[in-house]
């Protein structure tokens, strides 16, 4: 019997390849060019698998070009990028990269509060300018990180692994909201307690945004959120662009209603929001949470393990829609 055919969407480590090559016949993308949604259902209707980013849509018109696909699997722990209701419905399944990157994650979640809190680029840029010509007693003065208020919004495994670095490392008094509130010793172990989304925005020093998108979770800070925080606050994304109305933020950052944003998303990335652009009290990196080589190669060989296994031996490590499964 004949392998079957999958492609890889992006540029990915060698070492993934070569796990896949014995399997499949594989389609690689190692000159890294992002398709257009024509080449991209083009492309997948001739496989029946694929290996995605978190980016390529897998939605009811690509499904339904798609007759011979039998399963995407993400890279990544998002999956917005998946209508899983239509792929359930085409048979296809879907799953995602959950626990290789959390540790990662939160490190970088913590590194991007503690940037924004004590303005850690505001001073590079200021030397980098040019400008550092004595020193000053209140220099690019930020805000305590030890023995704060953290509020985490969305307390899924990262968000654990966060509050976990800041009750047990840095002393800080974590609060948190969730859709639904964690098991009593979950919540000792993050030392982390429940609060409405409100008061949790009223009473932080610091917000970490870790919820997954949804459509419910557009804009789960807007106008409004950021009106109730209080002047000397941060603001952390590192969940999804479209959590935050990016504009909103702006003008909070422009007018000091807040303190400072750190973001690694962005809605409409890789386009930044040119207000957000003009703000010098917001930290901006490029999507780069999850990114060490060992934990990129993580993702990669657990998407790639997914679509071995399924083939192989009909499941998967991680689905999304187990109903689908054989
Ligand atoms: C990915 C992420 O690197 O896993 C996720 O959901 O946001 C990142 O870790 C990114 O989605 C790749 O596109």
């Amino acid at each position: 019997m004949s392998k079957p055919r999958i492609v890889v969407t992006r540029h990915v480590y060698q070492e993934a390849l070569d796990h896949l090559a014995p399997h499949f016949h594989v389609t690689h993308n190692q000159s890294d060019q992002a398709y257009t949604l024509d080449e991209w259902i083009a492309l997948l209707c001739q496989h029946h698998g694929a290996l995605t980013m978190g980016i390529e849509p897998v939605n009811e018109q690509v499904l339904s070009a798609c007759p011979n696909l039998r399963i995407c699997a993400n890279l990544s722990v998002g999956y917005n990028n998946f209508d899983v209701p239509a792929m359930t419905r085409h048979k296809v399944v879907a799953t995602n990269a959950p626990d290789v990157l959390t540790e990662t994650t939160a490190d970088f979640g913590f590194a991007l509060m503690m940037a924004t809190a004590r303005r850690i680029t505001e001073g590079e840029n200021y030397i980098r300018r040019g400008d550092w010509h004595k020193w000053k007693l209140d220099f690019f003065c930020g805000a305590e990180v030890h023995g704060s208020t953290l509020g985490i919004i969305g307390m899924g495994r990262i968000g654990q692994a966060i509050a976990r670095r800041a009750a047990h490392g840095f002393g800080m008094k974590v609060i948190y909201h969730n859709r639904s509130r964690l098991a009593p010793d979950l919540e000792a172990a993050c030392k982390a307690s429940y609060v409405h989304k409100e008061a949790l925005l009223q009473t932080a020093d610091h917000v970490v945004l870790v919820v997954p998108y949804s459509k419910e979770a557009h804009h789960t800070i807007g106008a409004a959120e950021l009106a109730l925080m209080k002047p000397s606050a941060t603001l952390v994304n590192i969940a999804r662009g479209g959590i935050v109305d990016d504009l909103a933020l702006a003008q909070a950052l422009q007018s000091g209603q807040i303190a400072a944003a750190g973001l690694d998303v962005f809605e409409g990335e890789p386009k930044v929001h040119p207000e957000l652009l003009k703000c010098h009290n917001v930290v901006l990196t490029p999507h780069i949470a999850s990114s060490t080589k060992s934990t990129r190669l993580g993702m990669a060989m657990l998407a790639a393990n997914n679509l071995i296994s399924f083939f192989n031996e009909g499941r998967v490590l991680t689905p999304l829609n187990p109903e689908v499964l054989p």
